[in-house]
């Protein structure tokens, strides 16, 4: 059997708080949560990064464009108590509790590389349950084609929604066949613990064959609908960001290449590795896109 992260998450994480410590960074203080999660066959048995470069190298503009700013700033949200809305063409549309969405005992680890539009790249060891079985719950209608999702839009908590850099909330979407594909995931947690703010808390999305600007962090709305739903980075920037977002190594962003990608933590002579199709998930997923041109439909 594999050796996973849950054998071995609580050395991993005395380890990486004394890391925090010794390097003065604020330890993110979330609770183990007891379980690790079942392993999962879709994880990568690539090395995860460690805790410290998940936690402070991120992007999470509700608090600052700087990619240690959510580290920084993130402590401010207030994720519990939190539910999700969840309607459009459901039969049970509400406001379910994070808790009820995503219980303990159903988390599954899932440890997925994560490829950044802007060429980087990182290894990340989450706690999550499949997107499909929380629709499931809500009873996904036949006229559902898209699933629309919202991150909370409060700038009280989240200070740089007080900067219009986007039109909050943060949106995205997807196909419903891409929402039901059993590698995307709904995380609330990571390294056998619960998610920490800046990676999205309490509830973010994971679609590891897409840029990540798809995974969408602390979703407050799931809408299933039947037009494609508008979305942040295409609403920003159309021509440079589409709504399928599929990582492709073939089609470059017009401002710089995606053939190649930094690993975070691969250090000075960690170089560049080569971007792959799909994000290395192609066998998985590339029946999806049969007879579509991925270059249109970037
Ligand atoms: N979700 C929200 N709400 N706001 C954001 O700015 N950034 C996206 C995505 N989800 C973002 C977001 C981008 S560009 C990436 S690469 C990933 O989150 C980063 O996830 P991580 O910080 O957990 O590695």
């Amino acid at each position: 059997m594999k050796l996973t992260w849950s054998d071995v998450t609580p050395e991993a994480a005395y380890l990486s708080r004394r890391a925090f410590i010794a390097a003065g960074i604020a330890a993110v203080a979330t609770p183990a949560l007891g379980l690790g999660g079942k392993p999962s066959a879709f994880s990568t048995d690539e090395k995860p990064n460690s805790l410290q470069e998940i936690t402070n190298y991120n992007n999470f503009y509700e608090f600052g464009t700087g990619k240690t700013d959510p580290a920084q700033n993130s402590g401010s949200l207030k994720t519990s108590p939190w539910s999700v809305q969840i309607d459009g063409l459901v039969d049970r549309p509400g406001s379910y509790g994070v808790e009820d969405l995503v219980p303990e005992a159903a988390l599954e680890e899932r440890i997925y590389r994560l490829r950044c539009v802007e060429a980087w790249s990182m290894v990340i060891p989450w706690l999550g349950v499949p997107l499909s079985g929380v629709l499931d719950k809500a009873g996904v209608q036949s006229g559902a084609k898209f699933v629309a999702f919202e991150t909370l839009h409060d700038p009280e908590q989240m200070p740089g929604q007080r900067s219009r850099i986007i039109d909050w909330p943060y949106r995205e979407g997807l196909r419903l066949d891409e929402a039901m594909h059993p590698l995307t995931i709904l995380a609330t947690g990571l390294y056998g613990r619960v998610l920490p703010n800046q990676n999205g808390a309490p509830i973010r999305l994971v679609v590891p064959w897409k840029y990540g600007f798809k995974s969408i962090k602390s979703i407050v709305r799931i809408t299933l609908t039947d037009k494609q739903p508008p979305t942040s980075w295409q609403m920003l920037q159309p021509s440079e960001y589409g709504f399928y977002a599929n990582v492709n190594p073939q089609v470059d962003h017009p401002r710089w290449s995606q053939a190649t990608e930094r690993r975070i933590g691969s250090g000075l002579f960690g170089g560049r590795q080569d971007t792959l199709m799909f994000n290395g998930y192609g066998e998985q997923v590339a029946g999806l896109y049969t007879g579509m041109d991925l270059a249109k439909n970037y």
